[in-house]
């Protein structure tokens, strides 16, 4: 009988992080039209000079906005997306990742 309460006790410790990691695509949509869309364009699309950003991984997405919030230098503008990157929390990093990726421009 402990060994099962162990069992579960360990079972839902691993289960709890992938929760509080899996990224809330609609929250992920919230965000993006709060600061996001204006460069991007609709559903990350990628307007001009500023690039498509839908349609990549999670990993892809969750690195480069890490990278940018970081401070790093990607490619020659990026210290516009460094200005954007850095009040993202880690849940809004994964939020948009996870919207960005299925994110669809119909036309
Ligand atoms: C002021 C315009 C602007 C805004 C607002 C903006 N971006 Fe960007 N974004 C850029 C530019 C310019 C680049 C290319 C930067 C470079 O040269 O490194 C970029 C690059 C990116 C990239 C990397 C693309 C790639 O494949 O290398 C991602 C991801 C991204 N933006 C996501 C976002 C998200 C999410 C938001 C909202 C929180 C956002 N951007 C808001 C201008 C903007």
């Amino acid at each position: 009988m402990l060994n099962l309460v162990g069992l579960i006790a360990v079972g839902v410790a691993l289960a709890l992080p992938q929760v509080a990691i899996a990224g809330d695509a609609a929250a992920g949509d919230h965000r993006y039209h709060q600061s996001c869309h204006a460069c991007h364009g609709p559903a990350g699309k990628g307007v001009s000079s500023y690039p498509k950003i839908s349609g990549n991984p999670v990993e892809y997405t969750r690195e480069k906005l890490k990278a940018y919030r970081a401070g790093q230098k990607i490619g020659p503008n990026s210290g516009l997306m460094i200005m954007m990157a850095k009040p993202l929390t880690d849940e809004e990093i994964e939020n948009l990742s996870a919207y960005l990726k299925d994110a669809k421009y119909e036309k």
